[in-house]
């Protein structure tokens, strides 16, 4: 047994789920319902505990579920790992120790935090008790700071001396090596002098999710100096693409309000979080990544990017709308490519939305002037199609037939890359209006590749589900389908494309990290998708490079199931197609049950604790998608079906 499953086996959902007073499990039939601990409705019973399975979820507003592992992640915004590491202690397993190689990066990654805790203090020393800190502790309250926002994000000086913080760190023992290993120096390109990295700058103090010293942004003072911002180098610890500022800060209020703000400045952030919106983050002044809108995505599927306006509007260009921004002294472009967005939005199922801020304003600008405006700026906030479409629209001359159709090319790929097919829907038909043509006529202009192709003519011959081992040892009956469905497509991973554009032209969900239930599988199959979307490596070896220690055991079962060798690649790709539309049935019958025990249920709840009337239109509501939902699906196994 893997310590995950000596975890699960010792600690009970139903137990863990009841820890928070809010939840109030009843029991109905084998299974029990409460309210939803992950958002704010507390008036209906949405929520589900599964104990056969060790799962849970929520039909209400979050529709999401999981493991023990997932329902800590949840609660406590952490990672897998993080969540292991809790659940390990609470059931007293020993997780594997760790390797004695493992420990000695870990203490000296320890020491370079050290290092870059003992640099905050350094330069807030020198900002707050130093005279030479005095113009940049004027600036920074020229700009609206208050001490307390300062103290609390640990802003700080670095003094213009050449090498203040080598002189001060070496004297306490730290070697040059920790201190270039910690991006706090720099050597000149002949490697013969080593030198203080940050000089004369404002220090911005920059952590990861759990808080912990991961490096510094450094803005200047005297508007001559370049460039305007300097980071620290990427280092072990510092990881442009997967670091979100402020995030330490804003986590806990991005669940809370179930929503995260991105936007691009250090300033920005610090001073909205000091005007009460806490849930703010920006990027490292690069593009943001996919890594960056899942962390977010774990916290909250509603993500809203506030775009300068110009960014927002004015260079909307070729591929629907591409966001650049480039000043001078901007190292790295900013790209939010709206076909980039669209896709991590479907991947990812998350809401995402731009909002623009006024012309020739920042954020910090807007919400020292009026917080009731940030307030507004962020409840204006559009579906990403909705908002290429009115800003390309507003740049452009409907009246004349050329740019109509011109501007009609550039969104109708956009609306086709969407999902679910009601959204693909609604754009078109608003698009028409907008446009004052009629559907038809854009219909005509739809791209011929991927639309009109037909489902392929391929169709499952024989039933080709092979024996899937092991299903009587595990105890939720989801398991064997979902490690099945990750091992074939880590066998063949080039099956994933023609997974995904079956799916899309039988009009199904893509596949999504929602169709997994255990954590372990959830985090396998990110992984995967992640494998699969980068170019430097095969799948199979970035598999092995990037994956956590976490994950090895759980990876090693599954590549250990079945022997897929030799099989021809048509009987997997049957093989998936058929294991994911099971596993969505499995999903689909279970929530059917659910939802009516949740109907039954809400007679027995007090009648002022919840808005009965509403809820039940809600569940009707679903209940019929979920039906239909079943029916597709069941119809998807047919053949199959027909012919035995
Ligand atoms: N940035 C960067 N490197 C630069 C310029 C900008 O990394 N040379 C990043 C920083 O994260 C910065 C963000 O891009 O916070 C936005 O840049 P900009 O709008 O120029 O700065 P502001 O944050 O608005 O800073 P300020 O308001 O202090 O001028
Ligand atoms: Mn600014």
């Amino acid at each position: 047994m893997t310590a995950v499953d000596e975890i699960k086996s010792r600690i009970h959902i139903e137990e863990l789920a009841n820890e928070i007073p809010t939840v109030k499990l009843r029991k109905s039939g084998k299974n029990y319902t409460g309210f939803c601990p992950f958002h704010e409705n507390k008036r209906t019973p949405a929520f589900v505990v599964f104990p056969d399975s060790g799962t849970w979820r929520c039909f209400g507003a979050c529709n999401e579920g999981g493991d023990i592992f997932k329902f800590v992640m949840k609660r406590d915004g952490c990672d897998f790992s993080q969540a292991l590491k809790t659940l390990a202690v609470k059931a007293g397993v020993e997780l594997e120790p760790l390797t004695p190689q493992r420990k000695e990066e870990d203490a000296h990654l320890d020491r370079i935090r050290q290092l870059l805790e003992e640099s905050v203090l350094l330069y807030q020393h020198h900002l707050t008790r130093n005279p030479a800190g005095k113009p940049a502790l004027d600036y920074l309250i020229k700009r609206g700071l208050t001490a307390e926002t300062i103290a609390s994000f640990g802003l700080g000086y670095a003094p213009a001396g050449w090498d203040t913080l080598m002189a001060h760190f070496t004297g306490r023992g730290y070697t040059i090596d920790e201190l270039k290993e910690a991006g706090l120096v720099s050597e000149n390109p002949e490697k013969e002098r080593v030198y203080d990295r940050f000089r004369n700058r404002i220090m911005i103090p920059i952590r990861d999710t759990q808080g912990r010293m991961a490096g510094f942004g450094a803005r200047i003072l005297d508007p001559n100096d370049v460039p305007k911002f300097l980071n620290s180098p990427q280092t072990s610890l510092f990881d442009k693409g997967r670091l979100l500022f402020g995030m330490d800060h804003a986590r806990r209020a991005i669940r809370e309000k179930d929503q995260a703000v991105i936007v691009e400045g250090y300033l920005d952030v610090i001073i909205l979080h000091q005007a009460g919106f806490t849930n703010t983050v920006s990027p490292m002044g690069t593009a943001l990544t996919e890594d960056q809108l899942r962390q977010l995505q774990r916290l909250t599927r509603k993500i809203i990017l506030a775009l300068d306006a110009d960014a927002a509007g004015a260079k909307a260009t070729m591929r629907g709308l591409e966001i650049a921004r480039q000043s001078l002294d901007h190292g790295d472009e900013m790209v939010f490519d709206a076909r980039g967005l669209l896709h991590e939005e479907s991947r990812l199922r998350a809401d995402l939305r731009v909002t623009a801020i006024p012309e020739g304003m920042d954020p910090d600008e807007v919400v020292l002037r009026s917080p009731g405006e940030w307030e507004s700026i962020l409840k204006n906030a559009k579906p990403i199609v909705q908002h290429v479409m009115d800003t390309m629209a507003a740049a452009s001359d409907l009246s004349d037939p050329k740019e109509k159709d011109a501007l009609a090319r550039k969104i109708i790929p956009l609306i086709e890359d969407l999902a679910s097919p009601i959204e693909r829907d609604t754009y078109r038909s608003r698009l028409a209006v907008l446009l004052r043509v009629n559907e038809e006529s854009l219909m005509q202009l739809q791209g011929g590749d991927s639309v009109r192709q037909k489902p392929t003519a391929r169709r499952r011959q024989k039933p080709s589900r092979r024996e899937i081992p092991g299903v009587s040892e595990i105890k939720n009956p989801l398991r064997p389908l979902e490690n099945h469905c990750l091992r074939l497509l880590m066998f063949k991973p080039d099956l994933f494309l023609a997974l995904e554009s079956e799916l899309k032209n039988s009009k199904f969900e893509p596949l999504s990290v929602d169709d997994f239930q255990s954590a372990e599988a959830q985090e396998a199959f990110l992984l995967l998708m992640e494998a699969i979307n980068q170019q430097e490596a095969s799948v199979n070896d970035f598999l092995i490079d990037h994956q956590p220690e976490t994950l090895t055991e759980f990876l090693r079962q599954i590549n250990a199931g079945v022997n897929l060798e030799g099989t021809p690649d048509e009987r997997i790709y049957d093989d998936l197609f058929d294991t994911i539309t099971r596993l969505r049935l499995v999903h689909i019958r279970e929530a059917i049950d659910s939802i009516r025990f949740l109907v039954t249920e809400l007679a027995g709840w007090e009648k002022n604790q919840i808005d009965e009337r509403e809820s039940l239109l809600e569940y009707n509501k679903k209940m019929t998608e979920l039906t239909g939902e079943r029916l597709r699906l069941e119809k998807a196994l047919q053949p199959e079906i027909n012919f035995q």
